[in-house]
Order: structure tokens, then sequence, then C-alpha cells
């Protein structure tokens, strides 16, 4: 039901779009909604994350893999128990550009006996990061519509992404990789009944999100052939604050953009915000150093300590006189003396 319904919402957005670039919502589609989908974008982001660092971390909770740091003769697993700043950043970027806890994941199986075993199961960490590479390459690509003149470096990560030299114009290995990639991760989805059992609309809705996006500008490269000198005038137009809308510019790039400016309206809102939350969360950030640091809960109300040294002086005389030792002895009253 959630991926039928993300689905439907998928193509009524891009109907909508289809029908609104041919009924004078053109300025609408290439203008108004870019520039609030990319406000929406930049102030939701900012809020979740300032949110987050405001939150309190009462407790210490860095997730652990390994040994702890202890005595000097026990080995201490460094890279998944960090001890250290040092030790923590490492493993966030090993966790950030090479998705590390998922290269660790296991599987569960159960043999004839029945004896139970754990076996490594690799397939979601490659296609999870062939994803996101995919995405980034095509993203920092796109940045040729933005930019001009375009830079080395993004003619270079062209040049690199169709190396293979196949068609005119040139495939790009990432387009076929990240649509192979959104199958897989979405067949998981739907066949593993596992996953299956606890996948939700926030689950199905950005997977058929981004395949819309990615099979439209799929659809303009190799087969619509959209005026692309015409999108770059639109482009450069709402970077420059200049918003132009030519008439050339096809009613599928209008469908493509609306998909785009979707995914960025509703990320700060939805789990795609992992790409912020993952350097914000304690269980991550945090160094597994409990036993010589102590961990100072912010919830704890600043502690009213009687000392004492204090206690003494507000009890000294009388517990003197009931024979109780004292580390300082009572004044000798001033009458005696004298
Ligand atoms: C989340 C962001 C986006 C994604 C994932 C995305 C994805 C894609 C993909 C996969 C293609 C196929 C060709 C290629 O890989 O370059 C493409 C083409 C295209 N995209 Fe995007 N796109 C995004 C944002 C945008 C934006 C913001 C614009 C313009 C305002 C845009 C305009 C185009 C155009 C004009 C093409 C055709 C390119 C050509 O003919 O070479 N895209 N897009």
């Amino acid at each position: 039901m959630a991926a039928f319904l993300s689905i439907i919402i998928v193509i009524a957005l891009g109907a909508g779009a289809y029908y609104g670039a041919g009924s004078g919502l053109r300025y609408f589609l290439g203008a108004v909604l870019p520039y609030a989908a990319v406000a929406i974008f930049v102030l939701g982001f900012v809020y979740r994350v300032l949110d987050w660092a405001k939150s309190p971390v009462p407790f210490s909770i860095p997730t652990t893999g390994g040994q702890q740091k202890s005595f000097d003769w026990i080995p201490w697993n460094r890279l998944d128990n960090p001890a250290t700043k040092a030790g923590t950043v490492g493993r966030m970027l090993l966790e950030v550009l090479l998705f590390r806890s998922l290269f660790r994941n296991n599987t569960f199986k159960v043999h004839p006996g029945p004896k139970v075993s754990y076996p490594s199961a690799k397939w979601l960490w490659l296609f999870a990061l062939l994803f996101h590479y995919s995405f980034l390459t095509i993203f920092i690509r796109h940045f040729r519509f933005f930019l001009e003149p375009v830079p080395f470096l993004i003619s270079g990560i062209e040049t690199l992404d169709g190396l293979f030299q196949i068609g005119a114009p040139r495939l790009y290995q990432t387009d076929i990789v990240i649509l192979a990639a959104l199958l897989f991760l979405l067949g998981r989805r739907f066949f593993n009944s596992k996953v299956n059992y606890i996948s939700l609309l926030g689950d199905y809705f950005p997977l058929f999100l981004i395949i819309g996006i990615c099979s439209t500008g799929i659809w303009m490269r190799y087969f619509g052939k959209t005026d692309i000198a015409a999108v770059k005038e639109l482009t450069m137009g709402l970077v420059t604050f200049a918003p132009i809308i030519p008439e050339s510019v096809g009613a599928i790039f209008f469908i493509h953009l609306a998909l785009v400016c979707t995914l960025l309206i509703y990320f700060p809102f939805s789990k795609l915000m992992h790409m912020g939350g993952v350097f914000m969360s304690p269980t991550r950030n945090m160094p597994n150093n409990t036993r010589f640091v102590r961990h100072e809960n912010p919830w704890n109300p600043p502690a009213k300590y009687h000392t004492y040294e204090a206690y003494e002086d507000d009890f000294r005389e009388a517990m003197f006189e009931a024979g109780i030792r004292v580390d300082k002895l009572p004044e000798a009253p001033a009458a005696e003396t004298e």
C-alpha cells in the first residue's frame, strides 16, 4: 500500500508539472518553485542540525564493536571502539566515505541440526555505496548548468564518467549504475520479507522520487533531446537572480525540475536527513572514554553540596559534648579563658 501510494504521488507530481508547463505555469515551475524549494531545503536543514546540536546528551553512548581501551596488556580495538578524538574522526570518515558499518552487516541463517550461522551480507553495502557515489557524481556534473565557464574539474568528471564513449550523446556510467542501484534498493524492500514488513511510505517515496528524477533526466539526455542551450539560459537566470523561461524548454524538463524541487522540500523532514544526522549522532561522534573521563549529564541540576567541614561547623559543640570525634575542637567560651 505504502509503495503504491508513493508511486501514485510521484506520478501525480509529474503529471501536475506536465500540465502546468502547458498551461501558463511555466514561470511558477521554472522560477518560483525552485527558489522556494532551495529556501525550504536550506532553512529546514539548518533548523534540524541546530535542533540536534542543542539537544542534551545525558549519557555517553558511543556504539562499540570491539575491546574498549583498558589496561595496556589488553589489545584495544582502536577503530571500532575509539577512545580519542582522532580515533572518533577516523571512524566517522570510514563510515561516511565507505559505509563501514554496513560492510560489517551480517545475515542470519538456520541450518539443519538446527544450527545457526551469521554469514556476512555485503550486497546492501555494495549497492548503497554505488547509489550514493553515482548520485554525488551526477550532482557534481550538473554544476555545468549553473557555472559559466564550466570549471575544469566538472568537465574532467564528465569525461571520466563517459570514458567508454558509448553512443552519442556519450553514455554516462553513473546513469546505468544509479538506476541499477535504485532498483536493487527497491527490490530489497519488496522481496526481503523482513525489510518489507518494516517499510513505510517514508522508505518508498524517496526511492520512487529519485527514480523519477533519474529517469526523466535520462529521457532528456538520450531520448527526448532537450534544448540544452535553453536550459542553460534558464539555470543561469536562476543563479544570477534574473529568471527567464525560454520558450523552447520542453515539458519533460519541468517534470525533472519539479521532482527535484519536491526532493529538496521533502529532504529536511525525512529520513534523508541522515546526511546531516550522521555527524550529529552521539552514538558516532563520541569517543568511548567512559573509564577515564567523567561524562557530565547536562540535565543534572546544579549540585548543592554540604561539605563535612560545614556540617561540623554547624554541630561541633553538640558533637563534642556527645563525645563524637571532631576535626576541630570547639573554641573555649570567652569567660573561661580569662
Ligand atoms: C537531485 C538532483 C538531480 C538529480 C539526481 C538529477 C539526475 C539527472 C540524471 C540522472 C540525468 C541523466 C543525465 C546525466 O546523468 O547527466 C539528468 C539529466 C538532466 N538534468 Fe538532472 N538531476 C538533478 C537536478 C537537476 C537540476 C536542478 C536541473 C536544472 C535546473 C537538472 C537538469 C537536467 C538536464 C537539463 C538534464 C539533461 C542533460 C543532458 O541532456 O545532458 N537536473 N539529471
